[in-house]
C-alpha cells in the first residue's frame, strides 16, 4: 500500500469519526430523538449495543428490570445517585434526557437478553457466594439476598436483577452501599451490606456473575 493512499485512508477515517461524534452529541441534547437511537449511538459505547457490556466496570443493562432502570436514570439526572463512577460517567449523559427518552431507554434495555459471561472464579468462591445469596450470614445479621432479589436474582420492579451482572461492578456497589450515602435510594442495602466482610463481598459477587452459566440457574 502506498504512503499517500494510507494517509488518505487515515484522513477519511478521522473525518468519519468526527462526523459520528458530532451526530452523537447532537442526538444527546435533542428531545425528539428516540430512546432506541440514543441506546444504539450513545449508550452502546460503554454498555454494549444490546446492553451486554464487555468491560467489567460497565454494568450490564440487558434484561434489567424496567422500573429499576428508570429510577437509576432519574437518580443520575437529578444527581441523587452520586457514587464517583456514577457522576463521572452518567451525570453528563443523563442531564438532558427527557422522561419519555428515559422510559424508552428502559424499555429497550429491559427487553434485551443478557449474554452470559465466562465463569472465571474458583468453584469454592462461587459456592461460598451461593450460601450467602440463599442463606445470608446469620451471625453478622446479613439477610439472604434472594428474599428481595428473587431465587434466580432476576429482580422485580422494586429490586434490580443481579443475575449475570459483572462481579467487579457488584462488589463496587456493595462497598458504596456499605461505606457511603452516595446511593440514597439504596438505604435498605446499607443495612444489608453492613455485616459483609470484603471476602464475603467478593464471594457473593462471583456467584452472581456466574449464575446464568450454572446448572439450574436461568
Ligand atoms: C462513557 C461510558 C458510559 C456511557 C456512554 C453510558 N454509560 Fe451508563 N454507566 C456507565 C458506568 C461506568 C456506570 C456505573 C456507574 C457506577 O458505578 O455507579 C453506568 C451506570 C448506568 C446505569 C445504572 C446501572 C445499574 O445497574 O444500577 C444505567 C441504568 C445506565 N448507566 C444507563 C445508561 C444509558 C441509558 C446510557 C445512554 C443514554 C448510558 N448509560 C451511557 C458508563 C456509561
Ligand atoms: C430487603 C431487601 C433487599 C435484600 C435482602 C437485598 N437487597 Fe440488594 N437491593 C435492594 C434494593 C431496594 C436495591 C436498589 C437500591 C437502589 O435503588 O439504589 C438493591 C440493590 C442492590 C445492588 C445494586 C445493583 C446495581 O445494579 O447497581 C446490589 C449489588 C445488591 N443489591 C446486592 C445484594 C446482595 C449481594 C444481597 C444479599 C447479601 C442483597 N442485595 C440483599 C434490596 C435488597
Amino acid at each position: 500500500m502506498g504512503r499517500e493512499y494510507r494517509v488518505t485512508i487515515a484522513l477519511a477515517v478521522a473525518v468519519l469519526a468526527a462526523c459520528a461524534n458530532l451526530q452523537r452529541s447532537r442526538d444527546l441534547g435533542n428531545p425528539d430523538v428516540a430512546g432506541r437511537v440514543l441506546a444504539e449511538q450513545v449508550c452502546s459505547n460503554c454498555h454494549g449495543v444490546t446492553g451486554s457490556s464487555v468491560s467489567p466496570n460497565m454494568p450490564n443493562l440487558a434484561g434489567q428490570q424496567k422500573g429499576y432502570l428508570v429510577a437509576q436514570l432519574r437518580g443520575f439526572r437529578e444527581k441523587s445517585r452520586q457514587d464517583p463512577a456514577g457522576y463521572e460517567y452518567m451525570w453528563g449523559i443523563s442531564r438532558t434526557l427527557t422522561d419519555r427518552q428515559i422510559d424508552e431507554l428502559a424499555d429497550y434495555f429491559s427487553m434485551q437478553t443478557l449474554r452470559p459471561q465466562r465463569i472465571e472464579s474458583p468453584p469454592a468462591r462461587i459456592e461460598a457466594g451461593r450460601a450467602i445469596f440463599t442463606g445470608g450470614v446469620p451471625d453478622s445479621g446479613v439477610p439472604a439476598c434472594l428474599s428481595c432479589h428473587g431465587p434466580d436474582a432476576l429482580g422485580t420492579d422494586m429490586y434490580p436483577r443481579l443475575n449475570g451482572q459483572h462481579a467487579d461492578y457488584i462488589a463496587k456497589q456493595l462497598l458504596v452501599f456499605q461505606r457511603t450515602d452516595q446511593r440514597p435510594a439504596g438505604a435498605v442495602m446499607k443495612v444489608v451490606a453492613h455485616g459483609l466482610t470484603p471476602s464475603a463481598v467478593d464471594d457473593v459477587a462471583a456467584y452472581l456473575q456466574a449464575m446464568p452459566g450454572l446448572a439450574g440457574a436461568r
